[in-house]
């Protein structure tokens, strides 16, 4: 049997391809596809860089690429992306979990005491609630979705990750969960006016309906507020301009800011 080329050389490849397809991180993309195709890890690649790769890991890859090249997001060619410390099944029917998004884990982990009662909106592939039960097991930990096929995904990850959420699908806050202690939603929150404009590799392949929330990026926001009982303590992520927006929803609002500094999540109760 004919080997493929070295793994140096299909990186070099890959890289120059996605490059010229305008992707924006070309040689990260390349490992994590390469390394993929090849059933290792990125860290390994620099040690194989000689190892020649099999036909069939060659057609895989280059069938990965030919994807990646029309700006098919990584992690739905792969079929996986990592957040916090689970790894996530994840396709079209959902939104790909975004790095800034643990954050919202983060202060659901510090606001909710011993025992609590969370529940996600809007979970999509359920990885804010999965993450976060399978940080604090004494949590009692539910999600919903308005999409039946966004729950869908959320249920397979529930069960690889083997952690207890009951998750069901519904719009807004379920009228069952209006007594738990802390919501939690990263809901859409784009301007429709803005969507034209964003990333190839979202307005192409990830769900418009996970993302845009009318005119202001409010409408989701809002319509949570709406069916939430008065009193209710609410972490909401948002886009970083939208900070003072939604500080005016809510009575005694903090908004904390992501990595970068920006407004991120604003936590405040219910009026
Ligand atoms: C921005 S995505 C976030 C998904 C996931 N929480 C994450 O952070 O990766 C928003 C999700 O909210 C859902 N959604 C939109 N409007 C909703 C509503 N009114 N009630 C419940 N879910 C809603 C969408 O189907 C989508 O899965």
């Amino acid at each position: 049997m004919r080997s493929g080329p070295p793994v140096r050389d299909a990186l070099a490849a890959a890289t120059d391809a996605l490059q010229a397809a305008g992707c924006e991180t070309p040689r990260l993309d390349a490992e994590l596809l390469v390394a993929a195709a090849l059933g290792t890890d990125r860290g390994r690649l620099v040690l194989d860089a000689e190892r020649p790769i099999s036909p069939t890991a060659s057609r895989t890859l280059m069938e990965w690429i030919r994807r990646r090249a029309r700006r098919e997001p990584v992690a739905y060619i792969l079929g996986r992306k990592g957040f916090r410390r689970i790894e996530l099944l994840v396709d079209r029917r959902v939104l790909i979990p975004r790095p800034e998004t643990e954050l919202l884990v983060e202060l659901a982990g510090e606001l909710a005491p011993e025992g609590a009662a969370v529940h996600e909106v809007g979970t999509g592939s359920g990885a804010v609630a999965l993450a976060l039960a399978e940080e604090r097991p004494d949590l009692h930990v539910s999600a919903s979705d308005a999409s039946a096929e966004a729950v869908a995904v959320a249920l397979i990850n529930r069960e690889r990750t083997n952690v207890e959420v009951e998750i069901e699908v519904a719009v807004d806050l379920p009228s069952a969960r209006r007594g738990v202690d802390l919501v939690l939603a990263n809901l859409p929150y784009v301007r429709a006016g803005d969507w034209a404009g964003l990333a190839p590799e979202i307005t192409g392949f990830e769900p418009r309906s996970a993302l845009v929330a009318g005119e202001d990026g409010l409408d989701a926001i809002r319509g949570l507020i709406a069916s939430s009982e008065a009193g209710m303590l609410v972490a909401l992520e948002h886009g970083s301009e939208q900070g003072p927006a939604v500080r005016a929803l809510l009575e005694d609002p903090r908004t904390a800011p992501d990595l970068a500094g920006r407004d991120r999540v604003t936590v405040g109760r219910v009026g």
